[in-house]
């Protein structure tokens, strides 16, 4: 028995992100099933542990009857989760438009689709309004919700206008906002045409965090060169009123992949993996299927590997998981038809009666299948064109405890300045490069694998997510307060 005085203290925290932790499939007028959500974002915030938290956002899901929007209401609830219902219209022009055709390409330097770019500036004024209304919506949720010593975490590109929407409601709500993808120079933010009403938007919030310090300063250098404001070493200043900017590098919960290596279905999966795969090195992509990951590149450069080095080519084996994603925007859906393309000619070119180079999955795999995939991997390739940080590689890296496995891993990534020393560094535009590197990789000494596996083990052991998060809150709780405190001097 506990005294109740006894009982630690525990901060209620609003998460609020597009994504809910699970996605509603409906089964029946009011019966739904709930599946877990792929994606770092995700994975990170199911790591975060010491904290009361409700999570506000989107199911995935249109249920436009009231009958059903209760019903999954319910369900949700059960998991701590509070839906926001956007209409399939909302949708359309603000999750596939504006977040997903428009800020996500730009953020990760990929500009937009040439033979769109006319259509998009066109429908560019109608994709903001709505992405502007669905922030209001989140906000009008969270604040049915909130109650008076709550943190408000608002999370990723999607909700951007969102720390303004919850100050106009109530100023003294303590609000944060996490960038989960790169902030690009301030010379790509600056051909937005939004640019400025975003960047004050997010301002609005008590502290705006990245996941390394170059994307805080372009987030900086945005605000100056754009807004003409001041930044200091601490952030971002506005007449007297302080946002806070800091790097807060990701991690995730290593833990739990170590544990799962011991469950027995994993040790069962691994055996059968190793006897499927006996007498070949198994690489490993995995992935959702994302131009931003660089696949195509990736299959190349393994092309250029097996017609360079004829001896390994029935001696390595690549295993590409893509887990489709945004399948109703249209780049997504000719990436999917460009990566089947080259995966088929080159499983024809090299592949026998009896076995192909690369076994490619369009579908998502269950946490323990992952794991042994994981843990069977003599190299991963992840090879992202940009990627904000990548919890992949942190995965990988996670479950390699009995093989030390190689790590090839893109500078572009977010990961490549925690685990740069340890993984083979490479620039995924250059296939020649990415080709020489698996040729490394798959020769590789034991001793150096060995030494660059504790490197990045020690990384992702001690990076985790409970700490990412326990650290942003714990600066937002005192960031108003110095806030507050600057303002009254
Ligand atoms: P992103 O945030 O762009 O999705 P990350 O690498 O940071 O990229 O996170 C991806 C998350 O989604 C990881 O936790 C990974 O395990 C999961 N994931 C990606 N592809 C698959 C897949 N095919 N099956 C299962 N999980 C996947
Ligand atoms: C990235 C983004 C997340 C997003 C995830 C999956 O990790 O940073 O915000 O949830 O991709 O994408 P989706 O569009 O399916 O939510």
């Amino acid at each position: 028995w506990e005294r109740p005085d006894a009982i630690p203290f525990r901060q209620r925290l609003l998460v609020v992100a597009n994504r809910l932790p699970v996605s509603a499939v409906r089964r029946g007028e009011e019966s739904w099933s709930l599946e877990v959500s792929a994606g770092g974002l995700v994975t990170a915030l199911l790591g975060v542990k010491e904290f009361e938290a409700r999570w506000i956002g989107w199911a995935g899901v249109n249920v436009p009857d009231e009958a059903g929007q209760r019903a999954l209401t319910k369900a949700l609830a059960e998991k701590r989760c509070i839906p926001v219902f956007l209409d399939e219209d909302i949708v359309h022009q603000y999750y596939n438009g504006y977040c997903n055709n428009i800020l996500w390409p730009l953020f990760h330097y990929l500009g937009l689709p040439q033979e769109d770019r006319l259509a998009t500036t066109r429908s560019f004024q109608s994709q903001f309004a709505a992405y502007k209304k669905a922030n209001q919506m989140f906000a009008d949720v969270v604040n049915q919700h909130y109650e008076e010593g709550d943190v408000v975490w608002c999370h990723d590109y999607h909700l951007m206008f969102l720390p303004k929407c919850l100050k106009d409601y109530n100023s003294k709500m303590k609000v944060g906002w996490f960038l989960h993808t790169p902030f690009p120079s301030s010379e790509i933010h600056r051909t937005l045409p939004s640019r400025s009403e975003l960047l004050r938007a997010v301002l609005a919030a008590d502290l705006v965090g990245f996941h390394t310090y170059d994307y805080a300063r372009h987030f900086v250098s945005a605000c100056t060169r754009i807004l003409g404001l001041e930044g200091t070493p601490e952030g971002v200043e506005d007449q007297g009123r302080l946002t806070r900017v800091a790097a807060f590098p990701i991690g995730i919960d290593s833990d739990r992949f170590i544990r799962a290596l011991e469950v027995p279905q994993v040790q069962e999966h691994i055996r059968e993996l190793k006897e499927r795969f006996a007498g070949r090195k198994v690489m490993l992509g995995v992935d959702r299927l994302d131009m931003i990951k660089g696949i195509p590149q990736k299959i190349l450069a393994f092309e250029k590997f097996l017609e360079e080095n004829s001896s390994w080519r029935d001696k390595v084996v690549l295993l590409q998981i893509a887990v489709p994603t945004r399948t109703d925007v249209p780049e997504y859906q000719k990436l999917t038809s460009q990566v089947h393309e080259i995966v088929g000619r080159i499983n024809g070119r090299f592949g026998t009666l009896t076995a192909v180079p690369i076994h490619h999955l369009d579908r998502s795999l269950d946490f323990h299948a992952l794991c042994a995939l994981y843990a069977v991997t003599d190299v991963a390739l992840v090879t992202s064109l940009r990627d904000g940080m990548n919890l992949v590689s942190y995965e990988f890296v996670a479950c390699q405890d009995s093989k030390k496995g190689v790590l090839i891993l893109s500078e572009f990534a977010g990961a490549a300045q925690s685990l740069g020393a340890g993984a083979i560094l490479v620039n995924p535009w250059n296939i020649t490069e990415v080709a020489a590197s698996i040729g490394q990789a798959l020769n590789m000494s034991a001793e150096e694998r060995e030494k660059r596996h504790w490197h990045n083990f020690g990384h992702v052991t001690t990076h985790t997510a409970q700490e990412w998060a326990e650290t942003f809150v714990s600066e937002l709780n005192d960031t108003v307060v110095e806030a507050q405190l600057r303002i009254r001097q």
